[in-house]
């Protein structure tokens, strides 16, 4: 709900907003994997959901059930990955293949893993460890410094607590690698300068036609009437830092697999 209406303001805002002030506005960024690739942080999440939810009718190699082959690559009640995704989330009328309510994050994973189950090797990936994941955050990474989880940590960047629902495993590890690629338009960075030279660095809770409210990088709310402003620029490089080179392998898939946990209040 609430986001809806941050997204419409600041879409509404975009479009109208023109000179005097400066708006500057790049493509969209790219949101997901391209289609047909799946990224190995979603395969090996989706492994883990098939162990816990779906070995038991179908078995560790997924020839539980007579006359299906999850293995095959080729299901009779599915071709495209929306059908898979359908038949997981309404199941099969009449038979025992359930309705699983499953999020986002869930779904991306469990169908990048039916994708690769005939080649996806356990021995080769180390899981990562949802616990290790939040002492790197809070340690480490300092993460918090920025970002909310729950009632703790800063506002200055987007609330954490429920990203784990609605970014895919392989989204999440790219932004800790490379955030501006996977920056939401909404997140994007702005710059203001008002009339009597005052610069404020923060990014956007709200936005209509005439206004726009902040909130800025010491946690403050600001709130300006746009035709005040002498520059109000949007940009379009992520301010959180790389993590490529500061956390290991390992330490960055116990972050995702932190992430992931988080499933909202
Ligand atoms: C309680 C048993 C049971 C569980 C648990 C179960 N399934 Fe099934 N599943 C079935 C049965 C039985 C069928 C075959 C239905 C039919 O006759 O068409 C099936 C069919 C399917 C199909 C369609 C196969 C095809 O060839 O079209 C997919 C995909 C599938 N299941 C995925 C899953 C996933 C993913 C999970 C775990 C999230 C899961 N199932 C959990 C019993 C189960
Ligand atoms: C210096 C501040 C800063 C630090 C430190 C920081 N981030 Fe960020 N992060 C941001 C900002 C600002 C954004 C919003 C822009 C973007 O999406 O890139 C963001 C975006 C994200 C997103 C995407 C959120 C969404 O809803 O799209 C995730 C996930 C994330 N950060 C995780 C982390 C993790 C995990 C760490 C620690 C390992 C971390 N960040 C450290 C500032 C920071």
């Amino acid at each position: 709900m609430r986001a809806h209406t941050l997204l419409f303001g600041a879409l509404l805002g975009l479009a109208i907003a023109g000179p005097p002030f400066i708006v500057r506005v790049s493509a969209q960024p790219q949101a997901a994997a391209h289609p047909g690739e799946y990224a190995p942080a979603d395969i090996a999440y989706g492994a883990r959901l098939y162990d816990a939810q779906c070995t038991t009718c179908h078995g560790a190699n997924g020839d539980g059930v007579g006359g299906v082959d999850l293995r095959s690559g080729r299901f009779r009640n599915a071709v495209t990955d929306q059908d898979l995704t359908r038949v997981v989330t309404a199941g099969i009328q009449g038979t025992g293949m359930q309705a699983f309510k499953l999020d986002q994050s869930e779904l991306a994973g469990i169908v990048a893993y039916l994708r690769n189950m005939n080649s996806f090797d356990r021995g080769s990936v180390k899981p990562g460890d949802a616990d290790r994941g939040r002492a790197v955050f809070d340690g480490k990474g300092t993460c918090a410094r920025c970002h909310r989880v729950g009632d703790q940590g800063s506002r200055a960047a987007p609330d954490l607590s429920d990203v784990g629902a609605t970014r895919s495993a392989g989204s999440l590890l790219r932004s800790l690698t490379e955030p501006t690629s996977q920056m939401f338009p909404i997140n994007r960075p702005v710059r203001v300068v008002t009339r009597d030279g005052k610069v404020i660095n923060g990014r956007r809770l709200n936005e209509d036609t005439y206004t726009v409210q902040l909130i800025d990088d010491q946690e403050r709310l600001v709130s300006f009437v746009k035709s005040d402003l002498r520059e109000y620029t949007i940009l379009t490089v992520s301010p959180m830092p790389s993590y490529k080179s500061t956390l290991t392998d390992a330490e960055l898939a116990d972050v995702v697999a932190y992430l992931l946990s988080l499933k909202g209040r």
